[in-house]
């Protein structure tokens, strides 16, 4: 038998260190937080993908009374993008959230598996890696792709 271990990797860093198109980007997540629609968990999620001709498509979460009918923010926005640009590549995804009590969360707010997944899809797709961006009041997290975020993924 023999152990493997699988790491990842990524950079915490200050909003005052964002790029400016990062920090377009992030501004973007954050007022697309105000656009969820999650009456059942009250937990309102922003997300903004970054197009390579500079578009910013937006989403956010979209729940439903039939719980898993939902669909989280970053679907949202890379399913819309991938719909309505499917020949863009998408250069990188931020995500924003703000808890029941309006404020944004401080610490990131992580890409559930099933969206991992999905990301990873996009990427696969356009053959090229997607920066992810995850958003908190006290921590800033950027991933170099989606990859990172899904070791030892399935993939047909
Ligand atoms: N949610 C997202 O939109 N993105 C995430 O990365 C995590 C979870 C949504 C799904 C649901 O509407 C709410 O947050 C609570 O789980």
């Amino acid at each position: 038998m023999k152990k493997i271990d699988v790491s990842i990797s990524y950079d915490k860093v200050e909003e005052q260190e964002l790029t400016p198109a990062e920090k377009s980007l992030l501004d973007a997540a954050r007022k697309a937080t105000y656009r969820s629609y999650s009456p059942y968990s009250g937990f309102s999620v922003g997300a903004a993908v970054l197009l390579d001709d500079g578009t910013i498509v937006e989403g956010s979460n979209q729940e439903n009374s039939s719980y898993p009918q939902g669909i989280c923010a970053e679907r949202t926005a890379i399913f819309y993008a991938g719909s309505r640009y499917p020949d863009k590549k998408i250069l990188a995804l931020c995500i924003a959230a703000r808890g029941t009590d309006g404020s944004f969360t401080t610490l990131p707010v992580t890409p559930c598996g099933g969206c991992r997944q999905a990301l990873l899809e996009s990427e696969y797709r356009q053959k090229s890696p997607i920066k992810v961006l995850l958003y908190g009041l006290d921590e800033i997290y950027i991933i170099s792709s989606a990859q990172q975020l899904l070791p030892l993924a399935f993939q047909l």
